[in-house]
């Protein structure tokens, strides 16, 4: 089998090179992110492997049809680029890795709180220049404080497991409650506007849907308590960025922590150090100095990264070897909510997939 891989780094050659004859997979790396005028690279390909910045949009899917390829394999949980429409139209499956490293995300993410609330990256510039003073250092105890989390898929679980170590009140969003988690773990679902208004810190682990699409934007941050800290670890597009900076040049928002950006692709995964910076918000988002923005980076342990190249490769070899869609990507006509009926299959998977 021939998969051609767009979006790659050295780091995705690396792994996926000693998994490769393993399962009997010739692979050809490219280093640009698919769009529909290099997807004739995937020429000959059976199958192309794609990550979080590719743009598998109506015509990029089309010409991959024309050329051939029969399988998209995402090598990432969210699946958000892909246009699963045209590709359903085009006869195209599509499948990811569900589960790879909750922990790596949900323990990114409380890097990031810890970071905003106790000034770490000021302090760390600051000794290093010779400044030992406290002015503007001072954070709160996390301990008592309430955190709202949106979406209690297998991330916030990680996440809630972590702050309710800290002693804070977890409340939580989520279109599909579990009533048997919650009861199991303490926490209590309540309706957004509510979380909204209750929570010291946001931290947003749903999809980005059509229902999810910069669900945080001025009226959801006016709801919000004045100084509350916002954590994304999931997608860009969840967040309206320009709401986000006036709401931080007002001080309603108190600190945000960003993982993703909903431009994103062209800077994240890039060495950009030596260009001038032509994204006006990102550059006003990075004049702030309660923000801290990494470049897409929660996944990014040893662990994760391995799990990822290891569920990838299966599911290749079994589209291969036996016709077989594993972790297949399964759109719901009826609603903007893809995720949840592409996830719900995958939740047995947790148990091996994750660590
Ligand atoms: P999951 O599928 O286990 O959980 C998602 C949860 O969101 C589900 O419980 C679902 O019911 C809920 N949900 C669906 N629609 C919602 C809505 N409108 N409002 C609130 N909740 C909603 O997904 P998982 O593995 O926990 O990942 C969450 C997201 O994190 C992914 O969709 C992906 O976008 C992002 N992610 C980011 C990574 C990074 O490196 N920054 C790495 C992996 C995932």
């Amino acid at each position: 089998m021939k998969v051609v891989f767009f979006g790659t780094q050295p780091y995705d050659r690396e792994t996926f090179d000693r998994l490769a004859p393993e399962y009997g997979i010739e692979i050809v790396y490219h280093r640009s992110d698919l769009d529909a005028c290099n997807a004739v690279l995937a020429q000959g390909a059976d199958a192309v492997c794609l990550f979080v910045n590719d743009r598998a949009d109506a015509p990029a899917i089309a010409r991959l049809r024309e050329a051939g390829v029969r399988l998209i394999a995402l090598r990432c949980a969210g699946f958000n680029n892909v246009d699963l429409e045209a590709a359903a139209r085009c006869g195209l499956p599509v499948v990811r890795v569900p589960a790879y490293s909750p922990h790596a995300v949900a323990e990114h993410a409380v890097a990031l709180m810890l970071a905003l609330n106790r000034k770490i990256h000021r302090a760390y510039w600051r000794t290093r220049d010779g400044n030992f003073s406290l002015h503007g250092l001072m954070g709160f105890d996390m301990y008592g404080k309430t955190a709202g989390i949106v979406g209690t898929g297998k991330i916030a679980r990680e996440l809630i497991r972590i702050l309710l170590g800290f002693g804070m009140e977890v409340v939580a969003y989520d279109p599909f409650p579990d009533a048997d988690y919650a009861a199991q773990s303490g926490i209590g679902y309540l309706p957004l506007e509510e979380l909204y208004a209750r929570s010291d810190v946001i931290s947003l682990h749903c999809p980005l849907t059509d229902r999810t699409r910069r669900m945080i934007d001025a009226r959801a941050i006016a709801m919000m308590k004045p100084g509350v800290m916002l954590i994304n670890t999931g997608r860009g597009m969840l967040i309206r960025t320009e709401d986000l900076i006036e709401g931080l040049k007002s001080g309603r928002v108190g600190a945000a922590g960003l993982d993703v950006y909903e431009e994103e692709a062209g800077y994240f995964y890039e060495d950009t150090s030596d260009r001038v910076m032509d994204d006006d918000m990102l550059a006003r988002l990075l004049s702030f100095r309660n923000v801290i923005v990494t470049s897409h980076q929660a996944f990014f342990t040893r662990e994760a990264v391995d799990n990822i190249a290891r569920t990838t490769m299966e599911n290749l070899a079994a589209f291969d070897r036996r016709g077989e869609l594993r972790n297949e990507v399964v759109r719901d006509p009826l609603s903007g909510s893809r995720a949840q009926r592409a996830a719900e299959p995958d939740r047995t998977d947790d148990v091996t997939v994750c660590l």
